[in-house]
């Protein structure tokens, strides 16, 4: 169950009575000015330790005399589809703003509300182009980005080091080198050390994982720009093969069953020697109580015999859903959170990549996160999963490939048959046109 939070600046009575102008003091960030005090509902993340969005959703509260209700949604984005999938079929007007995934407004769109009527013309201004391509469908503005990620490597330097050897550059050598490693440190004494922690539960995140392998394998996209099925091809099916050799070798069973926190809880404790993630997990990492602080590296993903490094592209934005009873207010908390200020310090705080361009060359973010820099042309060269050309068939082609993927990691298929399979079921989908 989701949980609710609500959040008042002040008691609702007294702003209720209250003037007009005594709300304007108040700051208001809303174009027009309201007068009654109102109750916005907004969905965040999973309300832990990486969640910002109830702290900015509190800000514009107190600065403009409204309250907030923050509500809590499950960390696993296939799961947060669902919900919202649920309460937006009804067509409940309980959730005001929505937090959406990157790979969502072709879905969702039937249930998002058109921004660009209620936000001025030049909101969109400075952000990047693409994601702003991305957010909005049939010329209606459905999200605004928040923040932008991108699949790294983790490693540890300190290990690494001790052990003499490089940071891998293909998947083959991130093998070899977890394999040795992972055998020198149980030799050691640390029977739960493994080499390598990834997401590889059927959901969302290990489409992005397989996207990864599959892409760095020169294996294409799955669904190319065109809406072509590329899936059936030997690099696909080599790279899938890989990734199940490394269950029960240097990656534990649960890996089947983990999704981005387990992983990092693993990394972080001290437990792996690489790992897979978002650039989320950088500053949790080296903040306090993590066993590892300060002994990590980040660098570009492996890529295969005939690949490149191939990142997923992640982000998540803010929409409205067309059933709230608010929606210009709705509209100016979404303005809110993803404005510079708020990105800025999103940034600064927790490591967050902005989607305004110009912050990539603001000092203080900069410096506040070594790898922000660097990740800016990671991000620039991220492989897009194939959400936009399959519209609202996105989420059945995903759910597709996570749950072959998955049968081979557990060892049911293997990658030649299930790129095979999922030729068939891909081309079936998609068979009128996506
Ligand atoms: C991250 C990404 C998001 C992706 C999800 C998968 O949250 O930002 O785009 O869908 O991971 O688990």
């Amino acid at each position: 169950m989701p949980s609710l939070v609500t959040f008042s600046p002040r008691p609702a009575m007294c702003l209720l009575k209250g003037s007009a102008g005594a709300l304007l003091l108040g700051g208001a960030f809303l174009a027009a000015p309201q007068v009654l005090a109102e109750e916005i509902a907004i969905a965040c993340g999973a309300g832990d330790a990486a969640d910002y969005c109830p702290i900015a959703a509190r800000q514009w509260a107190e600065r403009t005399g409204h309250s907030v209700k923050v509500v809590s949604t499950p960390n696993d984005t296939t799961e947060k589809l669902s919900l919202y999938q649920q309460l937006l079929g009804s067509g409940s007007s309980d959730i005001d703003v929505l937090m959406v995934d990157i790979v969502w407004p072709g879905m969702l769109d039937n249930h998002l509300a058109d921004l660009g009527e209620y936000l001025p013309a030049d909101a969109t201004h400075g952000f990047f182009p693409a994601l702003i391509d991305n957010n909005t469908v049939d010329g209606r503005l459905l999200a605004m980005p928040w923040y932008t990620d991108a699949g790294l490597l983790y490693y540890r330097k300190d290990l690494l080091e001790k052990y003499g050897h490089e940071v891998p550059e293909t998947w083959q050598e991130l093998t070899a080198t977890a394999e040795a490693i992972q055998a020198a440190e149980r030799e050691a004494g640390n029977d739960d050390f493994w080499g390598f922690s990834f997401q590889g539960r059927a959901y969302e995140g290990l489409t992005c994982n397989a996207l990864e392998w599959v892409a760095s394998h020169g294996g294409g996209t799955l669904v190319d720009g065109e809406g072509k099925v590329t899936i059936d091809n030997p690099r696909a099916a080599a790279a899938l093969d890989l990734a199940a050799s490394w269950i029960g070798t240097i990656s534990p069973e649960g890996a089947l069953n983990h999704t981005e926190e387990e992983t990092r809880g693993i990394f972080q404790s001290g437990n792996a020697l690489f790992l897979r993630n978002w650039p989320y997990v950088w500053s949790l990492a080296n903040g306090e109580g993590s066993a590892v602080a300060g002994k990590i590296g980040i660098a570009p993903l492996p890529h295969g015999p005939e690949g490149e490094p191939r990142a997923t592209l992640g982000g998540w934005n803010f929409a409205v859903s067309r059933h709230s009873e608010h929606p210009a207010l709705a509209a100016d908390l979404v303005a809110f959170i993803t404005s510079r200020e708020q990105q800025k310090a999103h940034a600064i705080r927790m490591g967050m990549n902005p989607t305004i361009e110009a912050l990539y060359q603001d000092a203080e973010v900069l410096a506040s996160n070594p790898a922000m820099g660097e990740l800016y042309e990671t991000l620039r060269n991220g492989v897009p999963r194939p959400a936009s050309v399959t519209g609202d068939a996105y989420s059945r082609v995903s759910n597709a490939f996570f749950n072959r993927t998955h049968q081979v990691l557990s060892g049911e298929l293997d990658g030649a048959t299930a790129v095979h399979q999922l030729d068939r079921e891909l081309k079936r989908l998609g068979r009128r046109g996506w």
